[in-house]
C-alpha cells in the first residue's frame, strides 16, 4: 500500500541536508518548532516568500515572523535595542517574537513584512530548526503552517492534513512542546504585547522594569485583526453543550469521563492545558461534532493566551 504520508521525513543528516538544498532553490517546508509547526522558506527569496503567502492563503497585509539562529545575525536586518537585548538574554533560544524598526541593509523580501519598516524576529529552540539554521545564511520566514484563519498544527501529520502533498518536505519534529503561537512584543517605542503567548506580560516586565505602552486603538499586530484560530465549527465560550452531538472542551478535575467531555488538563495545569489546546480542536472536528462548549479556562498566566486563542475562534 502507498504511504500517504510519503513527503513526511524524520530528521537525520541526509534529510537536514536535503532540506537545506530545497529551501536554497526556494522551496517552502513544514518545519518543527518548540511552539508549533511552520512554512519556512528563505527570506531573502522573493519566490519562496510568495509561496508562504499563495499556500497559506494569507492577505499580503499580514507580516511574517523571521527567525534566525542568533542576535549576531538578525543584526543584519533589524535594529537591535537595550530592551530587545534584556529580553533576548532571558528568554532565546525561545518561544518569543519581537518587533523591531527594520534596518536599512535589511535584504528581507519585503513582501514577508508587508511593506512595514518593522520586521518581526524570533530564534526557535526545537533542536531541529536551531539545526538548521545554524547551518544556513538565510533567516527562515516562518508563519505557522495552517491555512490562513485556521488551526496551527502541532505535529507533522497535522501539517500534512493542511497541505497535503504541495509540500516537498515536512520533517517530523515530535509534538510542538508548548502547543501554542509564541509571544509577540512590540519594542519599537514602549514595550507592548501584541499577542500573548507562553512567556507573559509578567514575565516581561519583571526582566524590562519599564512602563508598557497603553496606546489603544490602532492594533499594531496586522495578524491579530480579525477571526483566527478557528477549527471550522462554531466555538462557544462559557455554556454547556445541551446534547452529546456538541463536543465539551473542559479544565479541572471535576468532570466526568464521557464521550464528548474533552479535557485539557485534569491536574488543572495551564501549561498542559495549552499543550492540548489546538490538538484537541482538531480531533473534535476529525470526529465528526458539529460544535464546541468551551468552560471557563481561568484567565491568568498562560491562560491568558488560551483564552485569546479561544475567543478569537470563537467569532
Ligand atoms: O510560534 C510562532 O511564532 C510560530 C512559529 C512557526 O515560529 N509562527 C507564527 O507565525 O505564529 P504567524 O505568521 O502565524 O504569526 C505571526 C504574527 C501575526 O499575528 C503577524 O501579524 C505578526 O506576527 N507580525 C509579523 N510581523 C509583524 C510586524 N512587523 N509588526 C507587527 N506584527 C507582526
Ligand atoms: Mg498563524
Amino acid at each position: 500500500m502507498e504511504n500517504i504520508y510519503s513527503n513526511i521525513f524524520s530528521f537525520n543528516k541526509k534529510n537536514l541536508l536535503k532540506s537545506i538544498d530545497k529551501l536554497k532553490k526556494g522551496h517552502v517546508l513544514g518545519l518543527p518548532t518548540e511552539t508549533v509547526y511552520g512554512l519556512a522558506g528563505n527570506a531573502y527569496l522573493k519566490k519562496a516568500v510568495r509561496k508562504i503567502f499563495t499556500l497559506k492563503k494569507r492577505p499580503s497585509y499580514n507580516p511574517l515572523i523571521i527567525h534566525y539562529a542568533n542576535s549576531k545575525f538578525a543584526k543584519n536586518d533589524v535594529i537591535l535595542n537595550d530592551n530587545f537585548y534584556k529580553l533576548y538574554n532571558k528568554f532565546c533560544p525561545g518561544p518569543i517574537t519581537f518587533v523591531l524598526k527594520k534596518n536599512k541593509k535589511s535584504k528581507i523580501v519585503s513582501l514577508a513584512t508587508a511593506n512595514l519598516n518593522t520586521v518581526a524576529i524570533r530564534f526557535p529552540s526545537h533542536r531541529i530548526i536551531k539545526t538548521l539554521l545554524k547551518q544556513i545564511k538565510f533567516p527562515l520566514a516562518m508563519p505557522s503552517a495552517n491555512l490562513s484563519s485556521g488551526l496551527s498544527p502541532v505535529n507533522a501529520k497535522d501539517v500534512f492534513d493542511e497541505f497535503k502533498k504541495s509540500l516537498k518536505i515536512i520533517i517530523d519534529g515530535g509534538k510542538s512542546k508548548i502547543g501554542i503561537e509564541s509571544t509577540v512584543v512590540d519594542l519599537t517605542e514602549n514595550p507592548k504585547i501584541l499577542r500573548h503567548g507562553i512567556i507573559t506580560e509578567k514575565n516581561i516586565k519583571s526582566v524590562l522594569k519599564t512602563n508598557f505602552s497603553k496606546k489603544k486603538g490602532k492594533i499594531r499586530s496586522p495578524g491579530m485583526l480579525k477571526k483566527h484560530y478557528s477549527p471550522g465549527i462554531p466555538v462557544i465560550i462559557g455554556r454547556k453543550p445541551v446534547n452529546s452531538k456538541h463536543a465539551h472542551i473542559v479544565f479541572g478535575k471535576k468532570y466526568k469521563n464521557i464521550k464528548n467531555i474533552f479535557n485539557l488538563s485534569k491536574k488543572a495545569d495551564l501549561k498542559e492545558a495549552a499543550a492540548n489546546l489546538y490538538k484537541t480542536m482538531r480531533k473534535i472536528k476529525k470526529k465528526g461534532y458539529k460544535k464546541i462548549f468551551v468552560a471557563k479556562i481561568p484567565n491568568r498566566d498562560l491562560g491568558i493566551a488560551i483564552n485569546d486563542r479561544l475567543t478569537r475562534a470563537s467569532k
